[in-house]
């Protein structure tokens, strides 16, 4: 594929319109959402969603996300809708909750890898929802980063990794929540819920599944990582370059006095750093210990950009505190038991 001359986009009106111009007439531009940098094409054009496919190297058979900015056209998408779908909506929308719906004839074999499923979430970006609204289209858009990397929450990430790729970033800042979205299938069910199915949550999120099943008034069913194959769910998947590797708190303080040269460390308990301000300025040479935060909300936000610029200062380990096990807390283990396997 030719080089392209990837555009950097500000936040200013005229960025917006430039950005709905070149994905209504068929290009690539990856655009900010509160959960990671998306790489957004008009879901209704094979040959865009195809090029998505190609700049991120992803297989085919992989399915898209598709974010819109209205309900009118998340109901376009979708047949045979259940009710759980309003309340889900009213409850989390704009927000990070994606939902999977039976699809309607409208939407692309090549956008749901063949699925008879389609993936709708309605993004809360201000400057994203100003390109939807402007382009009165919908698009297709997986996270932005090439095929089982980490996923980007700046726009410079996107630019560095995916320069000559696509047309255009568009710069929204830093990803206010910084984790991908929760994804919950509802597609076993339908209208009147005939069969007594009950909805699943495919991938942890920042919207838990007791956040879901409170508003529901069921309980939602968990499925363990890895065991629902569909393609995209994938064991190895938002990895650094370098091998990550969790360990506890206490293998953490053990090994201080005979920490690993050219390896990064990523903490956040106290107990860590009481330890690493007593060794001083004994601590290892040619290593990085990096503080994230202890609050979670925080913690999801800084995790991606944290690895990503220890990556870039090329340690071949990093090592990871492990999180606490809490509900809360799924979406961070998730992510980082795919990071490291
Ligand atoms: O927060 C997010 O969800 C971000 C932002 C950009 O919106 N998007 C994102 O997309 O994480 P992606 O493509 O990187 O991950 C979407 C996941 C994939 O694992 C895919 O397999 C799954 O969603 N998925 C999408 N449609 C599906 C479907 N119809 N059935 C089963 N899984 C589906
Ligand atoms: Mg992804």
């Amino acid at each position: 594929m030719a080089q392209l001359n990837t555009q950097l986009l500000d936040d200013s009106t005229e960025s917006v319109e430039k950005a709905a111009h070149i994905i209504k007439t068929g290009g690539v531009v990856a655009v900010p959402t509160e959960t990671v940098y998306g790489l957004a094409a008009d879901a209704s054009n094979a040959s865009a969603v195809n090029r998505i496919f190609e700049a991120k190297g992803r297989p085919n058979d992989h399915p898209l996300i598709i974010h819109v900015h209205s309900l009118e056209q998340a109901q376009q998408l979708a047949i045979d809708v259940p009710v759980y779908f309003q309340l889900l909506a009213d409850a989390f929308w704009p927000g990070p909750l994606t939902m999977l719906l039976k699809k309607s004839a409208q939407v692309l074999d090549s956008v749901t890898g063949q699925l008879p499923s389609v993936g709708i979430r309605m993004p809360n970006h201000r400057l994203l929802q100003a390109v939807l609204t402007k382009g009165d289209f919908f698009v297709a858009a997986p996270s932005a980063n090439p095929h089982k990397q980490l996923s980007p929450t700046t726009a410079k990430q996107v630019f560095n990794e995916l320069y000559g790729k696509i047309d255009a970033v568009l710069d929204g800042g830093p990803c206010a929540v910084g984790l991908e979205s929760t994804i919950i299938d509802l597609s076993q069910l339908d209208s009147v819920n005939r069969n007594n199915s009950v909805p699943k949550v495919l991938r942890a999120g920042p919207i838990t599944a007791q956040q879901i099943s409170a508003v529901l008034g069921i309980n939602v069913k968990k499925y363990q990582t890895h065991d629902h194959q569909v393609p995209g769910n994938i064991e190895q998947h938002y990895q650094p370059k370098g091998t990550l590797k969790i360990v506890s708190s206490q293998q953490l303080l053990e090994s201080l006095s005979a920490w690993p040269e050219n390896s990064a460390c990523l903490w956040f308990s106290n107990d860590v750093g009481k330890a690493l301000a007593m060794a001083g300025e004994k601590s290892p040479i040619n290593s990085v210990f990096r503080r994230i935060s202890e609050s979670k909300a925080e913690y999801a936000q800084a995790l991606y950009n944290s690895l990503y610029q220890l990556d870039q200062q090329g340690f071949s380990t990093i090592y990871v505190e492990r999180p606490p096990s809490s509900e809360q807390w799924s979406d961070v283990n998730d992510r980082l038991a795919r990071a490291s396997a």
